[in-house]
């Protein structure tokens, strides 16, 4: 099959189109033959040598959906044709609060979603959800999960309370947006971009601030209006997760699920015990946070937002528009 494979660490350029052999489903795995796979920042940072465990050659991509196309031993023909998605956490391990020491993500070491075909544990496929695109269901998995944990999970966000969104454009950042409006909470974002920031309103998002702004922090205070803010979700990391201490209301709740950015380098402990904070750390989910955003996603009939779809081929030109921070919501691998 085409794939497209990464031999040396480096910039776009290392992304290769090439024949590579069919997968082939051992006991208990399905083929799937893709038809749309997703980016996640996770792939840019395997590929610039930013991440732990890097094992080469490999085919990136953690998220996608296609058909059933073939079935391991033990496993029922029935499944042969399934419209699917693909939940990216293997071996989560058998407690909700944490993953096991076995827990992988799909693509890298085990061979990913940027291909024509993967192989994947049936315990990992789900039905795809009727009022989805292949696109769209393919943009769910990864980011989705990343998102309903933090908030649903970790912070516990209830209806009426004010919460923070940071970098909006991302793609877990966006179905934060999405998810926290579900969850009838006041949303505001930050974005490196005015027109991000219309379009996060157009989601639900009460209203947004620059983060090139210097004055970003005060003009959000003004955007509050004097209320607190009780949950912040961020994935930028550096300074401002830094900032976010100065911005949390008393008693709040601070969920930090990546560091785009790198290191927070001066943290205020003093705001952290004052104001009675409670900072929390989220990655990824369990299969059963995985099955609830479906299900949520398919009740509310939620789409998730689709920045572009690229051909496979194309993918090293979709990495450099997700390392520019160019996109809203994902951006996707059509196969
Ligand atoms: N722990 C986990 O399980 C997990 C899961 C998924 C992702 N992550 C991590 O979370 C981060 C985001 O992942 P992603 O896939 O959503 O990435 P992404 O789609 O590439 O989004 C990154 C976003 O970061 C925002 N950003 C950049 N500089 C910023 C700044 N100074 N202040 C605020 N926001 C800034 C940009 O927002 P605008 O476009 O609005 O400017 C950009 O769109 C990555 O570091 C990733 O590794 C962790």
């Amino acid at each position: 099959m085409k794939a497209i494979v990464l031999k040396d660490l480096g910039g776009p350029e290392k992304l290769l189109w090439e024949e590579v052999a069919d997968p082939v489903p051992g006991a208990g795995e399905v083929l799937v033959r893709l038809k749309a796979a997703a980016l996640n920042h996770r792939d840019a940072w395997i590929r610039k040598g930013l991440y732990a465990n890097i094992q080469l050659p490999t085919i990136l991509g953690s998220d996608g959906s296609g058909e059933v196309a073939a079935v391991g031993s033990s496993l029922s023909n029935d499944l042969l044709g399934q419209a699917v998605l693909i939940n990216p956490c293997l071996d989560w391990g058998p407690e909700i609060k944490t993953q096991g020491p076995g827990m992988r993500i799909l693509g890298m070491p085990d061979s990913g979603t940027y291909a024509r075909m993967v192989v994947v544990p049936a315990a990992n496929i789900r039905p795809k959800p009727a009022h989805l695109s292949f696109e769209e269901a393919a943009a769910l998995p990864l980011a989705g999960m990343t998102a309903y944990r933090a908030l649903v999970t970790r912070a516990q966000v209830a209806a009426g309370e004010t919460v923070l969104i940071t970098g909006v454009g991302g793609g877990v950042a966006s179905m934060a947006l999405q998810i926290a409006h579900c969850l009838g909470a006041r949303t505001f974002v930050t974005s490196g971009s005015d027109h991000k920031i219309e379009r996060a309103c157009a989601l639900g998002a009460v209203g947004g601030v620059n983060y090139r702004d210097e004055q970003w922090g005060r003009k959000l205070r003004q955007l509050l209006q004097g209320r607190p803010l009780d949950v912040i979700i961020d994935g930028s990391g550096g300074s401002v997760f830094e900032r976010a201490l100065g911005l949390i209301g008393p008693a709040g709740r601070i969920v930090t699920y990546g560091a785009t950015l790198g290191a927070a380098r001066q943290i205020e402990v003093r705001r952290i015990f004052w104001k009675q904070v409670t900072v929390m750390g989220s990655t990824m989910a369990s299969p059963q946070e995985f099955d609830a955003l479906v299900q949520l996603y398919s009740a509310q009939e939620l789409r998730p937002p689709i920045d572009r779809v690229f051909p496979l081929q194309e993918a090293g030109e979709a990495h450099q528009r997700m390392e520019e921070a160019r996109q809203f919501g994902k951006i996707l691998l059509g196969i």
